[in-house]
C-alpha cells in the first residue's frame, strides 16, 4: 500500500477507488495547497495526483524522495518539469481523449458567445437595458459561413472544426512549420488548441494581432500564455480584432486589477472548458488508472514523456 497525496477533491468516483488499494490523503481546501503545504503533502509519498495549477519542478521532487507516480488531472503538462521527472525516473501521466468533445463544445460556445456579444446582451436584458425591440441594437457577426482558423489541429483542434462544418464554416487549419500570417489575415474566428512550451508562449502578439481583419474574433481555450495579453488589451481597444473570448488567462484568476478587465468584447471565463460532470469524472478516472499502473511497476496507459513536449520538436504542436 503506498502513500498518495492528492491536491484537491476530485468528482466521481475515482478517488474511491483509490482509497481502496492506497492510503490516499487528499489536500480537503477548496484553494489550491499553498507551497509549503504541498511541500509537506509530497514529503513520504509514492504517488501525487495534481492539478494543472500545482507547479511540479525540481524543487518538489526534491522534497518527494519516495515519489514514483505523477498523475496530472488534464491533458496539458505545462506545469511539470518533464526533464526532471525523467532523470529522477519518475512516471508522469495526463489525461487526453476524454475532455475533447467537452472542451470543442466551450470553445464553440466562446464562438458564439463573442460573435453575437451573448454575455453582455443577457446582462442588459437582466439589468434593465432592454427597453425594445431594437432594429440596429445589439449586432454581432455572423458565425455561419464565415471563415475559421484551428491553430494547433490535433484532436480537440479537430473537434472544434468538425462542430464549424455543422455552421457551414469554411475551416483552415495551421500546425507546426505554418506561415501564420495569410491565414490569420484570412479569418473570421482564430481559436487556439496549442499545448504551452517554449515554442508556444506568446504565440498570438502584436503582429499575429494586426494581422487579423478588425471583424475578427480571437477564442483561446487552451493557455493563456499563448496570447500576449498587453497586446490583446492594445488590439481590442484600437479595434485591430472585433472581440475575443478567452477561458484561459495569465495568470489564473486574473489580478482584480489586469487591464484585460477592462477590455471591450471580451469575454472572460474561468477555465471551465473541461468542466462536465461526465468529463471531469472520467478525467479523475484517467488520472487514478495512471497512478494505479505506476504504483504497480506497470506503464502508464497515458504517459507524458520529455521527448513528447511541443518544443523538443518530435511532440505534437497541438492538443491530443
Ligand atoms: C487541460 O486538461 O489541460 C485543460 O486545460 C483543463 O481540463
Amino acid at each position: 500500500m503506498a502513500r498518495i497525496f492528492v491536491t484537491r477533491e476530485l468528482p466521481g468516483a475515482g478517488l474511491a477507488r483509490l482509497g481502496e488499494v492506497h492510503r490516499v490523503e487528499i489536500w480537503p481546501a477548496p484553494l489550491p495547497p499553498p507551497r509549503a503545504d504541498l511541500l509537506r503533502g509530497v514529503a513520504g509519498a509514492e504517488g501525487l495526483l495534481c492539478l494543472l495549477s500545482d507547479r511540479i519542478d525540481a524543487e518538489l521532487f526534491a522534497a518527494a524522495s519516495n515519489l514514483r507516480a505523477v498523475a496530472n488531472f488534464a491533458v496539458g503538462y505545462d506545469n511539470i518539469d518533464l526533464a526532471e521527472a525523467e532523470r529522477r525516473g519518475i512516471a508522469v501521466g495526463n489525461t487526453p481523449g476524454v475532455l475533447t468533445e467537452t472542451t470543442a463544445d466551450l470553445t464553440f460556445g466562446l464562438i458564439l458567445a463573442a460573435a453575437r456579444g451573448l454575455i453582455g446582451a443577457a446582462a442588459d436584458a437582466r439589468e434593465g437595458r432592454w427597453r425594445t425591440w431594437e432594429p440596429a441594437g445589439w449586432l454581432g457577426h455572423d458565425v455561419h459561413g464565415a471563415t475559421l482558423l484551428v491553430i494547433g489541429p490535433g484532436a480537440i483542434g479537430s473537434a472544434v472544426a468538425r462542430r464549424a462544418d455543422g455552421f457551414a464554416m469554411r475551416v483552415l487549419f495551421a500546425g507546426r512549420g505554418d506561415d501564420l500570417a495569410p491565414r490569420l489575415a484570412e479569418a473570421d474566428f482564430v481559436s487556439l488548441h496549442l499545448p504551452l512550451s517554449d515554442a508556444t508562449q506568446g504565440l498570438i502578439g502584436e503582429p499575429e494581432l494586426e494581422a487579423m481583419k478588425p471583424t475578427a474574433y480571437l477564442i483561446n481555450t487552451a493557455r493563456g500564455e499563448l496570447v500576449d495579453q498587453s497586446a490583446l488589451r492594445r488590439a481590442l481597444d484600437r479595434g485591430s480584432i472585433a472581440g475575443a473570448g478567452i477561458d484561459v488567462s495569465s495568470p489564473e484568476p486574473l489580478d482584480a486589477d489586469n487591464p484585460l478587465h477592462g477590455a471591450r468584447n471580451l469575454t472572460v471565463l474561468p477555465h471551465i472548458g473541461s468542466a462536465s460532470h461526465a468529463t471531469r469524472s472520467a478525467m479523475a478516472e484517467l488520472a487514478v488508472d495512471n497512478l494505479l499502473a505506476a504504483l504497480d511497476r506497470r506503464p502508464m496507459p497515458h504517459p507524458v514523456t520529455e521527448s513528447r513536449r511541443p518544443d523538443s520538436n518530435r511532440g505534437p504542436l497541438h492538443y491530443e
